[in-house]
């Protein structure tokens, strides 16, 4: 059975003073069968570690190797150090921003793994890619290269964000919603047996209280990865009694 997981992804966003909505999200107890899991900038790592409680602390990036010359990189040993426990791994920013490839996101979950961290692998499609109808080839491709052999549902989660429904508010409807998770779903099965069964399934993009309940009822959302309404305690509380109820 996959885990629920509401996932808080901080991006570039807080300084120490962000840690006092983490300090209310720890304070207001997590409900039973729903993992959540906050991932602040590195910096804010340790320190939201030590404050998280129940809450899981994860990393939005690592290295594909433990250490060496690589300026401003940080490694998985590093994260896991720091009181990490996940790492967010190939997201549509990095994939942008940084020219990250299916392999880069490969090689990283790799060392998550080895590092005995849980990755959180991201895929999704552009908006020139829905509207040509490639969407499930583009998600499944990337589903293919961006896991490698060795990844269990205990040590990888994926996360479906579209592109074009990061932080625009736009979100695809629940019957695409569905469409997608229902392929990734199968082809993790194709894959890796009954254990594709145990991969968590995050939905991403435009997240909000208000959307959440709705979209954990499409069958293989097991969850969100949730950007702008998980910087505020206030809007990601009821995002998580939402996955709890669903
Ligand atoms: P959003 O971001 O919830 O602000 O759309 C989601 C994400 O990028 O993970």
């Amino acid at each position: 059975m996959p885990r629920k997981i509401a996932a808080g992804n901080w991006k570039m966003n807080g300084t120490s003073a962000a840690l006092a909505e983490l300090e209310t999200l720890a304070g207001s107890s997590v409900p039973d069968g729903v993992d959540v899991l906050i991932c602040p900038p590195t910096p804010l790592i340790s320190r939201a570690a030590a404050i998280a409680g129940t809450v899981n602390i994860g990393g939005q990036d690592c290295h594909a190797k433990t250490s060496g010359a690589h300026t401003g990189d940080v490694s998985a040993e590093m994260l896991l150090d720091a009181g990490a426990g996940y790492v967010i791994l190939g997201h549509s920013e990095r994939r942008s921003d940084h020219a990250e490839t299916d392999a880069d996101v490969c090689a990283k979950t790799l060392a998550t793994i080895a590092a005995g961290l849980i990755a959180v692998v991201c895929v999704g499609e552009t908006l020139d890619e829905r509207d040509t109808g490639e969407t499930l080839q583009v998600v499944c491709g990337q589903l293919a290269a961006s896991l490698p052999d060795n990844a269990t549902g205990a040590t990888c989660i994926v996360a479906y964000e579209p592109v074009w429904a990061i932080g625009t508010g736009k979100v695809p409807t629940l019957t695409q919603i569905g469409e997608v998770h229902d392929a990734m779903r199968t082809a993790l099965v194709a894959r890796f047996g009954d254990d594709g069964e145990n991969f968590s399934l995050l939905y991403g993009g435009s997240v909000k209280a208000s959307n959440a309940a709705e979209i954990f009822d499409v069958s293989n959302v097991d969850g969100a990865l949730v950007g702008g309404a998980s910087l505020k305690a206030a809007d990601f509380v009821p995002i998580i009694a939402a996955l709890a109820a669903s």
